[in-house]
């Protein structure tokens, strides 16, 4: 039987393959504070969401969509600028159809980046934080439904969700351009409003360093799929009573901003060893 999430994906493939044949090896999924990326990629083609049929567009103020294909250095890839979230309302199959698009145009490596609030007592506002592990039981999982066989098993292991080589890539990568890189877990919960202190201590009680409203489900069907998969949170702030500082948007848009620079030289320095 025709499965109706597999035809969506197939049918933004085929849209994408009447502009371009460009053949990514590197996906990259752009968060906050990576807003400029494009600076760093040799354009060859720019695909808007609405161009694709059904293709989720966002309603978030700083996230405007489109697909970037180009080179970093010598490495093709594809960007995400701007991606959906799943408080926004879409179901989650609309959430993770971009990392499920851009796999069937050939990309081996999704690179996920994203906004998060700080649990870890040892991080501060403005680290980034290589992620390691993921806690995903708050948010749907991308896989309920029909299998869909094509693209892989029923019951995916998830034991090493994040790329061992990849991660001692962006670590040795950190370390040689001297950017600190803290590692740690992070949990996905709905959003959108930002967790409650006894939410974030109940989160950090779990394991839980790093707090935001993306990535984990976006890595899970990426790896369902056989995706090569890392990921780095900038900490835009410290999660709600961590600190007595009440939380804004704008603010941790501000703070991710501001991290920027430093985020942008370590993702082009990483994506060219990949
Ligand atoms: N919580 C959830 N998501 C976030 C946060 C936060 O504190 N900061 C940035 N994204």
């Amino acid at each position: 039987m025709a499965n109706e999430i597999y035809e969506k994906v197939n049918r933004c493939v085929e849209a994408i393959r009447k502009v371009t044949d460009f053949q990514p090896k590197v996906a990259i999924t752009l968060g906050s504070g990576l807003g400029n990326y494009a600076e760093q990629i040799d354009i060859k083609c720019e695909i808007p969401y609405s161009d694709l049929p059904g293709f989720p567009v966002s309603t978030v103020p700083g996230h405007a969509g489109k697909f970037i294909f180009g080179y970093v250095g010598d490495v093709p890839v594809v960007c995400m600028k701007g991606r959906v979230h799943y408080y926004e309302g879409y179901p989650i199959s609309d959430v993770v159809l971009p990392a499920r698009v851009m796999k069937s145009l050939g990309a081996e490596i999704l690179f996920l980046t994203n906004a998060a609030g700080g649990i870890n007592s040892t991080f501060d506002a403005g680290d980034l934080m290589l992620i390691n592990d993921h806690i995903s039981l708050f948010v749907p999982n991308p896989l309920i439904g029909p299998n869909i066989d094509e693209f892989g098993t029923r019951f995916p292991d998830m034991s090493a969700v994040y790329d061992k080589e990849l991660r001692k890539i962006i670590k040795d990568t950190a370390l040689d351009n001297k950017i600190l890189l803290k590692e740690g877990i992070y949990a996905q919960c709905t959003g959108p409003s930002f967790e409650s202190p006894a939410e974030v201590r109940m989160l950090g009680i779990l394991g839980a360093d790093a707090v935001g409203m993306s990535t984990v489900v976006e890595a899970i069907a990426a790896h369902h799929m056989g995706m090569r998969v890392c990921g780095i949170s900038c900490v835009s702030n410290m999660a709600a009573g961590i600190t007595n500082e009440p939380l804004s948007h704008e603010d941790v848009q501000k703070a991710a901003d501001k991290t920027g620079p430093m985020f942008e030289k370590l993702v082009t320095a990483c994506v060219k060893k990949f």
